[in-house]
């Protein structure tokens, strides 16, 4: 059995390797030439003095450079544990006991045959196996692979790999066990509340809603993103020309601005799914008749929601922000909504600022169910204002 120099050398570790895989099986008798990848594309058919098995790999090259880089022990070693997990070099060192410059050598051989690759993150290089696309190459690197577990380091390799694991495991758990119990409290990176908000804004889905009080429509802005149609509602005839205008420049044309008063909204009855008062009812002189009306026009299933203050002493907000009242304490929000017809009712603080005066936003809503017609009648009476006429 001979073949020209290293070619027969390294088939005959590829012999060793991959008994039974069809690659290079059979002696190669003497005077025989391989030929290369283009001369085999070339040929059509079989040429006379050349062997058939020699014609079965179109790129026979790249092939015997894969099985000089699997011959050696050490590179295999090491494709075995980087096909297992992701590494370092500071990791295969820990798991081998190899120096970093013999373990980098073999790893930028395995590299340049595009069998490991590297990805850099800050400082260090971590190495993982290539998934092979090519079904033969793929079954010659499995085939190595059963071989590899055959050297006698397998082992221990196995055993050292599971430590360095286990200890990556260790090191991400730590830092939160640390952080256990206050995590909602503690500075994280990436976590805000504008992000939260965004995502939730992405799941919001197709409702029309009325957010009165609206300002500018800082919020309405946000929902119209996502939600079927905003209509934004302010008495002051200045925000909702601000707020048009700016909608109209963004291309928002399912948001909607109109002048008119919280407390008996320009919208008809039952047609809306969500009623939005944020920081909007202080200013109202009638809390109970704006959520009245808020319960006229939703539709049966709607809800309505308050952001407001909770009540508080600071009297220069009447002065410094135009409010009527100074805030609300939950019982009088939670008596307004269930007087106003809505079930299923919340109120609770949210959030509390950590500058004096200390001010807290109160969350607040409910849901209007589909309720009689005479218990309609009479809310719609007396969010008209009939009760008080009559
Ligand atoms: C503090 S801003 C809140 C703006 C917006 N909702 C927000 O959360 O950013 C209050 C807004 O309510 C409007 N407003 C006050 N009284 C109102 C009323 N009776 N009817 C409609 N809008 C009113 C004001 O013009 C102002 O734009």
């Amino acid at each position: 059995m001979k073949a020209p120099g290293s070619v027969n050398r390294h088939l005959q570790v590829a012999w060793h390797l991959i008994p039974g895989s069809g690659y290079v099986c059979r002696p190669i008798s003497s005077g025989l030439r391989l030929r290369t990848g283009s001369e085999v594309l070339a040929t059509k058919g079989r040429e006379p003095g050349v062997e058939p098995w020699a014609e079965r790999r179109v790129c026979m090259r790249g092939t015997l450079q894969i099985l000089k880089a699997l011959a050696d022990p050490t590179r295999l070693r090491l494709l075995s544990l980087v096909h297992r997990e992701e590494l370092s070099v500071q990791e295969l060192q820990e798991i081998t006991r190899l120096g970093q410059s013999r373990i980098s050598t073999h790893l930028g051989q395995l590299s340049a045959v595009n069998l490991v690759r590297a990805r850099r993150e800050g400082r260090r290089s971590f190495y993982r196996a290539v998934p092979q696309t090519d079904a033969e190459t793929a079954t010659l690197i499995k085939s190595a692979l059963t071989g590899a577990e055959e050297l006698p380091q397998a082992g221990d390799d196995r055993v050292n790999l599971e430590r360095i694991l286990q200890r990556r495991r260790d090191q991400a758990q730590t830092s939160f066990h640390h952080v256990a119990g206050r995590f909602g409290r503690v500075y994280g990176p990436g976590r805000s509340w504008q992000a939260l908000g965004q995502f939730l804004l992405r799941i919001v889905p197709p409702l029309v809603v009325a957010d009165l009080g609206s300002g500018e429509g800082l919020i309405s802005e946000l929902l119209a993103r996502r939600c079927r149609k905003v209509i934004a509602v302010d008495n002051s005839r200045r925000m909702v020309a601000y707020g048009q205008a700016r909608a109209r420049r963004m291309g928002l044309k399912n948001l909607e601005f109109r002048l008119g008063d919280l407390q008996d909204p320009p919208l008809a009855e039952a047609s809306v799914d969500v009623v939005l008062l944020s920081q909007a009812l202080h200013h109202a002189e009638d809390p109970p008749r704006a959520l009245l009306n808020g319960w006229r026009i939703l539709k049966p299933g709607g809800q309505l929601w308050i952001l407001d203050l909770l009540a508080h002493g600071f009297e220069p907000a009447r002065e410094l922000y135009g409010d009527r009242w100074l805030g609300f304490t939950e019982g009088q929000l939670q008596r307004w909504l269930e007087e106003a017809g809505f079930q299923q009712v919340e109120v609770s603080v949210v959030a509390r600022e950590e500058v004096p005066p200390h001010f807290q936003t109160v969350l607040a809503g409910g849901v209007k169910p589909g309720p009689s017609r005479s218990r309609q009648r009479s809310i719609r009476r007396r969010a008209i204002g009939d009760d008080m006429n009559a």
